[in-house]
């Protein structure tokens, strides 16, 4: 296997974007990725376009995207794990490039969900579960499978409604600081816990929103990477585990096996002893503030029914053991999710290489983040260690 870094990132502005149609969306991402990479297109050998659908008309998205972006007739492929389909995209081109196959490739995640009204786009993602069983006979929604794991571990453990809301006034107070969030608003707990409930006990402010956005990011070879620039963030292992798409197979609610397994994978590839400290920021898929505490104990951050303490005590705020989400995450940054993957990725490599502005960026010490990344209600699962430093790979 050969080493791969990620050399450019960028991402648009995610919110409600009638502005622009799906391939624009991709190319403001995209564009802003090769100008970081210092490339243009003739430098890339592929590109892998994430995105989920079924909000919009194309069906072919990756052809209709890449010639939008000027990158006919280079191969490309359009990559689908749902929520999870960035970190799946990355997967493809990582191992493209690992493999040998290719040197430079081109990932782009984007989605317009705002074309439909909120309720057909909760109707689609909810199908995203158990079709026939769950969501035909039981109307499952995304926030009612959500909020099963919410009252399993509120229950289980202790936690109240008012932990979950800590995680929301988190996300929110770094979201404010990010220009690219679709909100820039700090919430207090009276807002979270006065917000309408969507799905017991699971209020407005628990959720992440409906999103149109793009994030794009350019992968390189070791050789390529050195030719490219002076600070290539590697990826020193990403791990994948899939689940049962059936609610009633799961071993439990308090918490996502795929994620542990990705956890353990990603972690030994790369070399990693899963000391929290050890990180200098990890971005976790806030999907529901639940899933947030889940992250914080399947990733190993805290200990089983102690990701709540956690959040109660401040931890993942800077200055704590580990900030978690300070693009404000899922929450507030907002979840256009094709997108949601590869921005998680761009934001932990400009993190590393400090170029966030103002407040948000985090302290940088020992040169690694974490991106954890879930789809479907634990379907699918991906963890990435990037990191400053190549290691012995
Ligand atoms: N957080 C904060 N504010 C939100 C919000 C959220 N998640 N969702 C909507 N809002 C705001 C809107 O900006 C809007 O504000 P405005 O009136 O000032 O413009 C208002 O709430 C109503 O928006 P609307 O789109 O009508 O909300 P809704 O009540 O129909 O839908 C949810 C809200 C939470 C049900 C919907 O956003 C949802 O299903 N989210 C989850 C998406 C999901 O499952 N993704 C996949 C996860 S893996």
């Amino acid at each position: 296997m050969r080493s791969v870094a990620v050399v450019g990132a960028g991402q648009s502005k995610f919110g409600r974007r009638n502005d622009a149609r799906l391939d624009e969306l991709a190319w403001e991402s995209v564009k802003q990725a090769m100008d970081d990479a210092g490339i243009v297109q003739n430098d890339i050998d592929s590109f892998v376009v994430s995105t989920v659908g079924g909000w919009s008309a194309e069906l072919l998205p990756a052809v209709f995207v890449g010639e939008y972006c000027g990158l006919e007739p280079k191969p490309t492929m359009r990559v689908e794990a749902a929520c999870a389909s960035g970190s799946a995209a990355i997967y493809q081109a990582y191992s493209s490039i690992a493999s040998g196959l290719a040197d430079v490739v081109a990932v782009v995640g984007v989605e317009k969900m705002t074309e439909s009204p909120t309720s057909v786009a909760v109707e689609l993602i909810g199908r995203a579960g158990n079709y026939f069983w769950e969501f035909e006979n039981f109307g499952m929604t995304f926030p009612g499978y959500y909020a099963l794991y919410a009252t399993a571990y509120l229950s289980k453990y202790g936690a109240t409604e008012k932990d979950l809301a800590e995680i929301a006034i988190k996300n929110h107070y770094y979201g404010s600081m990010n220009p690219k969030a679709q909100f820039q608003k700090k919430v207090n707990l009276d807002e979270v816990m006065s917000s309408k409930y969507v799905a017991w006990p699971l209020k407005l402010l628990d959720c992440s929103p409906i999103t149109d956005g793009s994030a794009a990011v350019i992968l390189a070879s070791e050789k390529m990477a050195r030719k490219l620039t002076k600070d290539p963030i590697w990826i020193r292992g990403i791990g994948a585990a899939s689940g049962t798409a059936n609610m009633s197979l799961r071993e439990d609610f308090v918490g996502l096996k795929a994620a542990r397994l990705a956890a353990k994978s990603a972690y030994q590839r790369a070399g990693f002893d899963g000391d929290p400290k050890k990180l200098d920021l990890a971005e976790v898929h806030d999907c529901f503030t639940i899933a947030e505490l889940l992250a914080y104990e399947d990733l190993g951050f805290s200990r089983k029914g102690g990701g709540f303490k956690m959040a109660r005590e401040g931890q993942t705020y800077k200055g704590g053991v580990l900030p978690v989400n300070l693009s404000g995450g899922l929450k507030a940054k907002g979840h256009p999710i094709g997108a949601t993957g590869v921005s998680m990725v761009g934001e932990v490599t400009r993190q590393l290489k400090s170029q966030i502005k103002g407040d948000r960026q985090a302290d940088i010490r020992n040169g690694w983040g974490l991106v954890h990344n879930i789809g479907g209600t634990g379907h699918y699962a991906y963890v990435t260690l990037l990191s400053q430093d190549k290691g012995g790979q």
